[in-house]
């Protein structure tokens, strides 16, 4: 069974406001770099969709296409760009994503062909009314949904074909799976794993930075 990487990776970056978000460095590697060096010893091949005339960066060891202008067309067109059986679809904006992860999610994809990693909630969850706290929301059972989604590539593609021909719009691979009738597997993930999204984020992967890459070297 042929495996391959898609890392959707054609945002414009706008809340970090530092241009396309995969070439942000952080600790001196973009967040691309960092999540394709995490995936390429895994899978047979790395798909990057990137921003409309722009090219990868230098050091970065993958194929590239151009991006759609959502995620969801982005993935569309990865998955159309690969002829791997199973796929595992990861945002560039997680790029500390560890080893251990990347196993169970190819184990579980391997057993069940629809899976994600979810990490479940520890805070206290409300919701809110206006600026006043509203009404709590029971947090048993709820599970933040992260990256790596990993999927059958038939699967992926008739559920994102089936989306796009209905006008449906998600920010999720999981999510189009489960709306065309798969059980989609949940592997717990990690608190590192957290998307890289506002000024705030980018100051937390500097300083996991230093503790992840002392890690990698020993
Ligand atoms: O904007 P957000 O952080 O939710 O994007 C999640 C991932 O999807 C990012 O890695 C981003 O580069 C990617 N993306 C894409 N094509 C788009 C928009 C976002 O590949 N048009």
């Amino acid at each position: 069974m042929k495996v391959a990487a898609l890392i959707p990776a054609a945002g414009s970056g706008q809340r970090l406001g530092h241009g396309p978000k995969a070439f942000v460095q952080v600790a001196g590697k973009s967040l691309l770099e960092r999540s394709v060096s995490a995936l390429a010893p895994h899978v047979h091949e790395v798909l990057v969709a990137l921003p409309d005339g722009t090219t990868l960066p230098e050091g970065v060891r993958a194929r590239a296409i151009v991006g759609g202008a959502t995620r969801q067309e982005s993935v569309l067109r990865l998955l159309e760009a690969t002829g791997a059986d199973l796929v595992l679809i990861h945002d560039a904006a997680r790029p500390f994503l560890s080893a251990a992860t990347i196993r169970a999610v190819l184990e579980a994809v391997q057993l069940t062909g629809a899976v994600t990693v979810a990490h479940p909630l520890a805070d206290t969850l409300l919701r809110a009314e206006g600026p006043l706290w509203g009404n709590l929301v029971e947090r048993a059972g709820l599970w933040a949904v992260q990256t790596p989604q990993a999927g059958r590539r038939d699967w992926l593609l008739a559920a994102h074909r089936e989306a796009q021909a209905e006008g449906h719009s998600a920010t999720d691979d999981a999510g189009l799976l489960h709306r065309a009738g798969h059980a989609v597997r949940l592997v717990p993930g990690e608190a590192a794993l957290f998307k890289v999204t506002t000024p705030g984020d980018l100051l937390l992967a500097e300083a996991l930075a230093a503790v992840w890459d002392a890690q990698a070297l020993v």
